[in-house]
């Protein structure tokens, strides 16, 4: 079997859910079910004996070494993070305990089990590290792609965090041997995407006639990825990996802030119009800027291509429209993630 860590959040559950429709191998997926938590979005897999489920923290060293050693996976899937760039800074301390703190507990953790395998074992076992382009700090306007080589440069406590995790799992390849590997993407979009990321917090703010906020002047770059791409990637890069290598995956999708919200308008316009006929475009505002935003940021993504024969299989016009309609498919999900604490941060973030 393999451990997923954070498999209840967007991208672990969208891995899990892709998972089981390529593979009945068992998963056993350790979640603490922060706020980005959500045991819904794998509502699918009730009654799958092979999806466990363990409520339970990655910082938990006593609770880690019980699931690996009753357990044994042959793989370590490390999605748990405190993600929201925001959310860092206003307060960068839980980042710390889960992203840099939690990050050592596990691996000291798996380096324990890692060590008492036998050599067979041992040799095939493989800790996957998911983390972002985030590292690599912010692009000028014509410098090249992110490339696996590029200087680490955090700019946000949030990426500061996820280098430092990137770091330590880097360490524990070449001072002890064990076999990782580390996956760099760009921003990823998709189902069960929680609403104070921009694309969905756009098309939930879009429906319920609230402003759409871009933060400055809505130039920053991003490189989109659809959510099932990242998961094929991270597939293969377990499959086909070499240890100690660390690889990028990105959509090959710049796009400006305005762009994407433009875009995300007009198929709302189409999708589900305004009873007044006018655009959702028109509920576009200008905020503040996020202190410290990175302007750009794009991956090269020609090693996974290359060497493992990884390519994104959506377009940004593919992968958008299937993302919009999903939302307005499933207006249950997002009713019951916009309660509670969500609400709570939203006052806080633009004193709504
Ligand atoms: P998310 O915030 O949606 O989900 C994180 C999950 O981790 C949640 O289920 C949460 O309950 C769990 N978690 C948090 N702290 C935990 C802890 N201490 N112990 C156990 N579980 C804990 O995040 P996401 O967007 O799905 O991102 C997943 C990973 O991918 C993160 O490591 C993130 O840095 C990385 N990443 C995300 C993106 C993106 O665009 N979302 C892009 C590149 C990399
Ligand atoms: O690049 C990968 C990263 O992508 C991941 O490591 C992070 O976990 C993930 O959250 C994401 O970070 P970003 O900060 O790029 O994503 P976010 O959706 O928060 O913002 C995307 C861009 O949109 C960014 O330039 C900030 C801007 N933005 C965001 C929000 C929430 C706005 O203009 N208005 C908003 O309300």
């Amino acid at each position: 079997m393999i451990l997923v860590t954070g498999g209840a959040g967007f991208i672990g559950s969208n891995f899990i859910l892709d998972w089981f429709r390529h593979s009945d191998e068992p998963v056993l997926n350790l979640d603490a079910l922060t706020y980005a938590g959500n045991l819904e979005n794998l509502a699918s897999l009730e009654g799958n004996t092979s999806h466990v489920f363990v409520h339970g923290n990655i910082g938990d060293t006593d609770l880690l070494t019980r699931l690996l050693s009753s357990h044994r996976p042959r793989a370590v899937l490390h999605f748990a993070a405190e993600s929201h760039v925001d959310r860092s800074i206003h307060g960068p301390d839980e980042f710390i305990q889960t992203n840099i703190v939690g990050t050592f507990r596990l691996l000291e953790a798996v380096r324990a089990y890692h060590g008492q395998l036998p050599e067979n074992e041992k040799n095939d076992f493989r800790f996957l590290h998911v983390s972002t382009d985030e590292v690599y700090g912010s692009l000028e306007k014509d410098e090249p792609p992110f490339a696996e080589t590029r200087r680490y440069e955090p700019n946000s406590p949030y990426s500061a965090s996820k280098a430092a995790s990137d770091h330590l799992v880097r360490a524990y390849h070449h001072t002890y041997g064990l076999p990782v590997l580390t996956t760099n993407c760009s921003n990823n979009y998709g189902p069960y995407h929680f609403p104070e990321k921009l694309i969905p917090l756009v098309i939930h703010n879009a429906l319920a006639g609230k402003p759409l906020p871009i933060y400055g002047d809505g130039q920053q770059i991003r490189d989109w990825l659809y959510v099932g791409d990242h998961c094929a990637a991270i597939r293969r890069v377990l499959e086909a990996g070499s240890p100690g290598e660390t690889y990028n995956v990105g959509g090959w999708n710049e796009m400006s802030n305005l762009d994407v919200v433009r875009t995300l308008c007009s198929l709302l316009d189409e999708f589900q119009p305004r009873g007044d006929a006018r655009s959702h475009a028109e509920q576009i505002v200008f905020v503040a800027d996020r202190p410290g935003h990175d302007r750009r940021y794009a991956i090269d993504a020609r090693k996974l291509e290359r060497e493992l024969g990884w390519r994104p299989a959506e377009t940004f016009a593919s992968g958008i429209r299937k993302t919009v309609r999903w939302y307005l498919d499933h207006p249950d999900w997002v009713a019951r993630v916009t309660s509670g604490a969500y609400r709570e941060w939203t006052a806080k973030q633009y004193r709504a």
